[in-house]
């Protein structure tokens, strides 16, 4: 018999297929069994009625069990009624593997309970729904740098220095004598990688030691960095623009199911289209003093001045010059302005806060190495950093941008914890 997924299932209607899957649940009366199948593409519904098949496979469903792992033979109907729209009438049923007790049934659970489940927990429709805007939303990201000529350039992940500050440092002892620290980001090496390429990304799992217990921050995430040679500031707010809201376009045109799923209010994603709102920073600063926010003018937005100024927009906010002092040391200053710094942060809307954060780099020899010695680097470790401002400098800049914070906001998700299928958090490292 042909083996189907679900999701392709309309294409069958009236003929004898197979669906290989597992029991999401099971109704019964008397004489009709109505089976859940999921398969991992979709779900469908199985109507088995007893003189429809053989009187041992009648029963065997009668005590089919959540999970079971079954494989169902059966015509393939329309229906309006049934959850997307078809059903199949079974001719046959075979129990690859009874589940018994499985751990996560219909009713609430606490989330710890589920996160320690995660590995069952994933089979959940939600779940599988998020886990596929995910993938949409990857994709999307591949094909607007790759279809732009954007070379995909890989950076490493044992590093022997700090990107982003040396507070959140994972490390990690290398050989005997040697430690490495697992990346918080691959723009120093993506810079080095512009120089040979021009415009090049890089898209992979960067690590901080986050202590915070937000439902922002995961200690894993995946980030992907574009980074362009011969650009400035506003280049890379263009760029910036341009793949969040061909991410948004892509996932309302291809994942509408998974968004219903979801329940998410899509009217609210339809809106991001370029260009994005610009707000300086003292601007920013002066929004959130006119609510009445505590703001410490000079300081780091933190979640909540996000979550305020994210509110005031329908689309994403690119919110630049921050004070150069609470800023990476390769960030560049503005000429006209020199205590800021030539950066963007995007902060999603409804809340969801900082997506994206990048700029121009500091390009100038001197200035770099000053600004490493400022943050008590060691310059040893930069050797290779300043050889592309000693070789050839040139204007350049990039951002990086969260998958699971993009994941988060699109899918309209309170914490970030559900948008990995494993997520590393400060108390959490187990399955
Ligand atoms: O703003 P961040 O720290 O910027 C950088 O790492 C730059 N070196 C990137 C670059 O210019 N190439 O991080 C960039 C993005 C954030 O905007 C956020 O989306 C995500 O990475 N991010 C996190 N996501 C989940 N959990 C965390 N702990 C995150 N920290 C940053
Ligand atoms: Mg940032």
């Amino acid at each position: 018999m042909t083996h189907v997924y679900i999701d392709r299932i309309g294409e069958f209607v009236g003929q004898t297929v197979t669906i290989k899957g597992w029991l999401h649940n099971r109704r019964s009366s008397g004489k009709i069994h109505f089976l859940v199948v999921r398969d991992g593409t979709g779900f469908l519904q199985v109507v088995m009625g007893k003189n429809d098949v053989p009187e041992e496979t009648f029963k065997a469903a009668d005590h089919l069990s959540q999970e079971s792992s079954i494989i169902v033979t059966g015509t393939v109907r329309e229906d309006q009624r049934a959850k997307g729209g078809y059903e199949l009438t079974a001719h046959a049923l075979e129990v690859v593997s009874t589940a018994t007790d499985y751990p996560i049934t219909p009713k609430e659970h606490g989330v710890d309970y589920l996160l320690d489940r995660r590995h069952l927990w994933i089979r959940a429709e939600r779940q599988t729904a998020i886990l596929k805007v995910r993938h949409e939303i990857i994709n999307a990201v591949r094909d607007f740098f790759n279809h732009q000529g954007f070379i995909l350039a890989d950076t490493p992940i044992f590093t022997p220095a700090a990107c982003e500050g040396t507070t959140t440092l994972f490390p990690v002892q290398y050989f005997e004598d040697e430690t490495a620290f697992l990346t918080q980001s691959g723009q120093l090496y993506n810079e080095a990688n512009a120089m040979a390429l021009g415009r090049v990304y890089a898209f992979g799992p960067t690590f901080r030691a986050e202590k915070s217990k937000t439902r922002r921050h995961l200690t894993e995430f995946w980030m992907v960095e574009p980074e362009m040679a011969y650009a400035d500031l506003n280049d890379v707010i263009a760029l910036a623009e341009g793949l969040v809201s061909s991410v948004v376009a892509r996932v309302l045109d291809k994942r509408a199911t998974e968004l219903k799923v979801l329940e998410r209010d899509t009217s609210k994603l339809e809106t991001v289209t370029t260009p994005f709102p610009r707000l300086h920073y003292d601007e920013a600063a002066k929004i959130l003093l006119d609510k009445g926010v505590p703001f410490q003018v000079g300081g780091d937005l933190g979640g909540t001045d996000e979550t305020v100024l994210s509110q005031q927009f329908d689309r994403p906010v690119c919110v630049t010059h921050y004070p150069a002092a609470i800023k990476a040391f390769y960030m560049k200053p503005d000429p006209n302005q020199p205590d800021r710094a030539l950066c963007v942060d995007v902060l999603a809307p409804e809340g969801y806060g900082e997506i994206i954060g990048g700029g121009q780099r500091l390009d100038d020899y001197d200035l770099l190495l000053q600004r490493i010695k400022e943050h008590q680097l060691p310059p040893e470790a930069f050797e290779w950093y300043l050889d592309l401002r000693r070789y050839g400098s040139v204007p350049h800049g990039g951002f990086g941008m969260g998958i699971e914070r993009c994941v988060t906001w699109i899918c309209g998700l309170e914490h970030v914890r559900e948008t990995i299928p494993y997520p590393r958090m400060l108390y959490r490292l187990y399955p």
